[in-house]
């Protein structure tokens, strides 16, 4: 896979290397570094080459690219009349702009992105969180606003901590600790967190989470009242379907879920099993064919220890959410 994975990426590159050469904008300031170039001009020719690699939504593309350039945020550029790049901006857009046509996600190239009401720094090989991601967490958010106690929270896999930090930022009396595999991922959680303001409120630990080693040992023998995780889910076999953006660009451990799609799920279960409260939840985003998979197991393997209390659907009538109870 890894082989055909490469292969791609290589073809991608040649394709859009090919494509692109120094357009008519760069080609005009090679001689006078003073001079200013309007944004328009340098637009020229870029809604095409990005069309030819396949990049969807061009126009906000290019928006959020010019918006890095000139270091703002890409709603506050409501139109480029009288926008314009000295020499050294014309380049890095047209060096961006090259990087989306190589399919590198937008998310990395802006380097920052906003998860529901929070600003997020990415970084590249961390899981870029998904917009189904921000359904699942304003319903976490809904259930736990009626809570006045403290909450206890452990997340599985947070990546760059999107899902506990929006939690966190909504609810002032939860707080959150997280497991993380990835070193990236696990010290850039923790740069968002301290970002965000929200470090007194949040852990997060390098860890991968395996049998019979499920947290890392100082947090031996706590109890949680919530888990909740976004596990990697992709079945194997559903590799070849995903969009260079992931394929490329994203963390395999971030998103291979095993044959089912549930190997990292099932240790997240068993994890609840031991780390959670009795009535403590667990609520977890999955693939649209998991959750009555999730029930079935739930039903014959984890009898007297876990329940099935719902699934919930996404916006476009998926059902991805689930919600467990420790018994
Ligand atoms: C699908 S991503 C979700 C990240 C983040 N929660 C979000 O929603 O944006 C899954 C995350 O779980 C992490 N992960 C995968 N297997 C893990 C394991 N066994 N233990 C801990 N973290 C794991 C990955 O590195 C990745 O950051």
């Amino acid at each position: 896979m890894y082989k055909l994975l490469f292969q791609q990426l290589r073809q991608i590159s040649r394709t859009a290397t090919k494509q692109v050469r120094p357009t008519a904008a760069l080609a005009t300031t090679q001689n006078n570094s003073e001079e200013k170039i309007d944004v328009t001009k340098a637009l020229e020719g870029w809604d095409e080459k990005l069309r030819l690699s396949e990049v969807g939504d061009i126009e906000f593309n290019l928006k959020c690219i010019v918006a890095k350039v000139l270091n703002r945020k890409f709603n506050t550029l409501n139109t480029y009349h009288n926008v314009q790049f000295n020499r050294e901006q014309l380049k890095e857009f047209e060096r961006l702009c090259e990087a989306r046509c190589a399919r590198m996600p937008l998310q990395h190239i802006v380097g920052e992105w906003d998860f529901m009401d929070i600003t997020l720094k990415t970084a590249p090989t961390v899981f870029i969180p998904r917009p189904e991601t921000e359904e699942f967490v304003s319903k976490v958010i809904s259930v736990y606003r009626n809570v006045m106690e403290p909450v206890d929270m452990l997340e599985v896999g947070c990546g760059s901590g999107a899902m506990s930090l929006a939690i966190l930022h909504a609810l002032p009396n939860v707080k959150s600790t997280a497991v993380e595999r990835s070193k990236a991922a696990t010290a850039l959680a923790w740069e968002n967190a301290k970002r965000l303001n929200l470090q007194d409120r949040f852990k997060v630990y390098n860890h991968t989470t395996a049998e019979n080693d499920y947290l890392p040992k100082e947090l031996e023998g706590r109890k949680f009242d919530l888990i909740i995780s976004n596990p990697p889910y992709v079945k194997t076999e559903e590799f070849a379907l995903l969009q260079p953006e992931v394929k490329l660009y994203e963390n395999l451990n971030a998103l291979d879920g095993g044959p089912d799609g549930l190997r990292i799920a099932r240790l997240v279960f068993d994890c609840g099993c031991l780390h959670l409260k009795p009535g403590g939840k667990m609520w977890m985003e999955l693939g649209s064919d998991h959750p009555q998979l999730v029930q079935t197991i739930m039903d014959t393997q984890y009898e007297g220890r876990l329940r099935f209390v719902k699934g919930y659907k996404d916006q476009y009538k998926r059902n991805r959410f689930v919600e467990l109870e420790k018994v």
